[in-house]
Order: structure tokens, then C-alpha cells, then sequence
């Protein structure tokens, strides 16, 4: 009798501490039964997986062809990501044809990519309680598998948030975007194919199937449903119709433009920009001075051949042969402008002024803008070569103003907007 009375003397506080505990748990997002939704389970996470699947892959690709027109092998100044690598092993010369190339390339990555956040979010929401999984770690396996997760979730979130910042707020990350987000991006997308393969098996047989498998997602205690999982997926894909109706129109002219509302600098005006088509940054916000850029200031210098130089003004310039070109503006924000008409000195004629008569090689541009990035840029032999590659003067026939890159500034088919160099002050000729 005694000892029974003892031993429960000593039981009854331990046994409370795990009876709360265990009600805490239940009640915390560590419990399966947490998770009520009887939408989560694997039909849902694949339908919205298969989506990722093909989304992601063009979001890669254009965003590598993206990394490749900026010519990064060429030059130091036109590369953010040293060290990269055999990551650029696939780079190649950028063409210059179709000239719309950019604008269709930088067009479909930002688009999108805005297009796809509802669907990123309705993943993570569907997947949301295996992040809770306790132990983190039950296993060496089941660690090396949370790790792979957490680089595919945290690259994910990550590529979109800076891709989002880059494009609506001029970036506010420490930090370049430019390497964050590509090695961000490799990161990402290793993550993201070691899981498509894992996981395929298993939604090929979810969308196949009729009946549901019990996986871990499955809740055991679920709620009376407020929306079919076909509802939800209306939801989402209206969610991602809004986003992509309201930024698709900034590659375009007229009225869809004005369906732009998400667009950066004004975008959804198209006559925002001075000269009636929108710029990314302002002669001010440039620091250019207008004293170095009046007709008796300016001269533009071109160096050549064994250090030949010769220095030219507007009124020069304006005297060798002109022609037009009729390029588009396309900004690596994605929003682009349809073809405007330059008018200006061929490079290859500015090439062969300093001893390049026959084969134009590259050429390093060098701007007069201060602040900001790709103040310098280098331009491959087959951009110089275009004919339609010009140093524009003017442009639908109106001298440049300061905003669009008076006195001169580049215009090249097919190139990133940052490559047009403006308020150019010297082109120096010669295999970079
Ligand atoms: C941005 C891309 C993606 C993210 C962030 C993501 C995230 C996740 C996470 C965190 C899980 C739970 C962990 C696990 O079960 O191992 C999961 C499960 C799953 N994912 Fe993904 N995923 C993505 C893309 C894909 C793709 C492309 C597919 C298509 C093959 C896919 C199919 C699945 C399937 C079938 C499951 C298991 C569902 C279940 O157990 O009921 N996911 N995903």
C-alpha cells in the first residue's frame, strides 16, 4: 500500500508536464494533425509541381540566355561574375539577329516570372507541413534530404524576391544582383531537378490515379472542405492571370501598355519618357553635366589601329554618313519599347576611321554618366559589324534629348538595354 501511494506521488507531475506538452504539440504546426486542409495531398502538389516543372525550366534558360547577352566573356567590365567558373561553359558570342532577340528573351523571363509567384506560393502552401517535420534530421539520409529542401525552398523564394526587387525598386539587396541571382539561380535549380526526379514517380502516378495515395500531406483529421482542390486551383490561376495581364502589356505598344499597371519607371505610360518612349535612367540621375555635353564641349574620341585617335563633335558626326536603323529598347526589367527609328554613324564606319577598314573588331564604349551601372561596355566584332549598328544622333526624327543619351549613344540589334550605351564620350577599336 505504501509503495503504491509513492509511486504515484512521484508519477502524477511528470505525467502533467506530458500531457501538456503533448496537447501543446498537437496544437503546434509540428503536429501532422495541425494541418486540417483536406485540399493538401499529392494531386494538388503535382498539378502544381508539373507547372514549376516546365515554368521554371524557360525561367532558367531565358534567364542564362539573359547572362549570355550581356557578353560576359568578353570583357571584365561587361562580366558581374568572375568567378563563375565552369558555370559559363555554355556562353557564346550574342547575335545580333532577330533584332528583337532581347526584347522577346528578357519579355518572357520577367513576365514569367511574375506570373508564376501565385503558383510558387500555392506549392509551398500545399507542401507546408513537411517543413515542420520533426526531428529536423532522422537519419544522415533524411538530413542530406532536408538540406537539398531548404536550398530548393530558400532558392526559390530567394530567386523571386530578388528577381521582384530588381525589376519594381531598382534592387535594394546588399550586394550586386547580378551574381546573386545567377549563382543564386544555380543553386536553385540543382535543387529543383534533384527534386522534379525524385519526385516524378510519384506525381505521374497522382495524376493518373483517380484515388489519392496517403501520403504525409494527406491530413488524418481534416476539415469539412470550404473549396474543391479544383476551386483552389482556379484561385491560383486567376491569381497569376491578374499578374500576368497587368505586366505583360509593358513589351508592347498603344492600349495594351497602358494594361501595364505593374510595370517599372512609368511603364504603363508609353509617352513617360522623354522622346515619347521610356528610359531606365535620367541624364540627372546619371550625374551627367550639361556643360560637358554642350555642342563646344563634347568630343567624342575614337582610338584604333596601333593607337590611332581621332576626336570628332556633334557637327562632325553629323557629317559623315548617316543611316537609320529601326531597333527596339529592351531593358533587362523586361519591359521593352517597340522599334524606334535611330539615325546616326555606322560603328564599322567609325571602325574604319582609325585603320579598321576591312574587319571591324570589338570595341570598348566608354559613357560620361557617373552613377549607375555599365558605365563602360564592351561590344563583340559581330555587334560592330551589324550595318544596322549605329552611334545614334537622333531618333525618330528629333535630336536625342539628354534622357534618351545626348549628344550620342550607342544603338546595337538585339542587345540588353545597358549595352546601348548613352552620353557616350570614347569608342576604343581593337580585340578585347
Ligand atoms: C519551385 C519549385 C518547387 C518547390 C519549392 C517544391 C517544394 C516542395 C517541398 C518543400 C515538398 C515537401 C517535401 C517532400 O515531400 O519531399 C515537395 C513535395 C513534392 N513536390 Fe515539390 N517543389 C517544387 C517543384 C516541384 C516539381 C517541379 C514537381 C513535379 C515533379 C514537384 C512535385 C512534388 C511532389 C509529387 C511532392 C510530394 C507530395 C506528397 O508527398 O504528397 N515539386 N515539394
Amino acid at each position: 500500500m505504501r509503495r503504491r501511494q509513492s509511486f504515484v506521488m512521484v508519477r502524477r507531475p511528470v505525467s502533467r508536464v506530458a500531457r501538456a506538452y503533448r496537447r501543446g504539440m498537437a496544437r503546434s504546426p509540428f503536429a501532422p494533425s495541425f494541418w486540417r486542409s483536406p485540399l493538401r495531398g499529392p494531386w494538388l502538389t503535382s498539378v502544381l509541381g508539373v507547372v514549376l516543372l516546365g515554368g521554371i525550366t524557360l525561367l532558367f534558360v531565358t534567364g542564362l540566355l539573359s547572362y549570355a547577352a550581356y557578353n560576359p566573356d568578353l570583357s571584365p567590365v561587361n562580366d558581374k561574375t568572375p568567378d563563375k567558373g565552369v558555370l559559363g561553359f555554355y556562353l557564346f558570342s550574342w547575335p545580333t539577329d532577330p533584332h528583337w532577340l532581347y526584347r522577346l528573351n528578357q519579355g518572357v523571363h520577367v513576365t514569367l516570372g511574375i506570373t508564376l509567384i501565385p503558383v510558387l506560393l500555392a506549392k509551398l502552401w500545399s507542401v507546408v507541413p513537411k517543413l515542420f517535420t520533426l526531428p529536423p534530421a532522422r537519419s544522415l539520409a533524411h538530413a542530406l534530404e532536408r538540406i537539398s529542401l531548404l536550398l530548393l525552398v530558400g532558392g526559390a523564394l530567394f530567386e523571386f524576391v530578388t528577381g521582384v526587387l530588381n525589376v519594381q525598386l531598382d534592387y535594394l539587396f546588399p550586394g550586386s544582383f547580378y551574381p546573386l541571382h545567377f549563382y543564386g539561380a544555380w543553386v536553385f535549380f540543382t535543387a529543383f531537378v534533384a527534386h522534379a526526379v525524385l519526385k516524378m514517380p510519384l506525381a505521374w502516378r497522382s495524376l493518373r490515379q483517380l484515388r489519392e495515395e496517403k501520403t504525409e500531406l494527406v491530413s488524418p483529421d481534416p476539415a469539412r472542405p470550404t473549396v474543391s482542390r479544383r476551386g483552389a486551383l482556379w484561385f491560383v490561376g486567376s491569381g497569376s492571370l491578374l499578374l500576368f495581364a497587368t505586366t505583360v502589356g509593358q513589351n508592347f505598344d498603344g492600349v495594351l501598355r497602358r494594361t501595364a499597371l505593374l510595370a517599372p519607371h512609368g511603364g504603363s505610360d508609353p509617352a513617360s519618357g522623354p522622346g515619347g518612349f521610356q528610359i531606365n535612367k535620367t541624364a540627372a540621375y546619371a550625374g551627367i553635366d550639361p556643360g560637358e555635353t554642350s555642342e563646344e564641349a563634347w568630343r567624342l574620341v575614337v582610338v584604333g589601329r596601333a593607337g590611332r585617335t581621332v576626336r570628332l563633335g556633334r557637327a562632325e558626326l553629323l557629317q559623315l554618313p548617316l543611316y537609320s536603323s529601326a531597333l527596339p529598347i529592351a531593358c533587362v526589367e523586361g519591359w521593352s519599347t517597340s522599334d524606334q527609328w535611330w539615325r546616326g554613324v555606322r560603328l564599322r564606319d567609325l571602325a574604319a576611321l582609325v585603320g579598321y577598314e576591312d574587319d571591324p573588331p570589338d570595341v570598348f564604349v566608354e559613357s560620361l554618366q557617373r552613377h549607375g551601372a555599365f558605365r563602360r561596355a564592351a561590344l563583340r566584332a559581330n555587334q560592330v559589324a551589324d550595318p544596322r549598328s549605329l552611334l545614334a544622333l537622333s531618333v525618330n526624327g528629333e535630336d536625342l534629348t539628354p534622357d534618351h543619351g545626348h549628344p550620342a549613344r550607342i544603338i546595337v540589334p538585339a542587345a540588353p538595354g545597358v549595352l546601348n550605351t548613352k552620353w557616350v564620350a570614347r569608342l576604343t577599336f581593337g580585340d578585347l
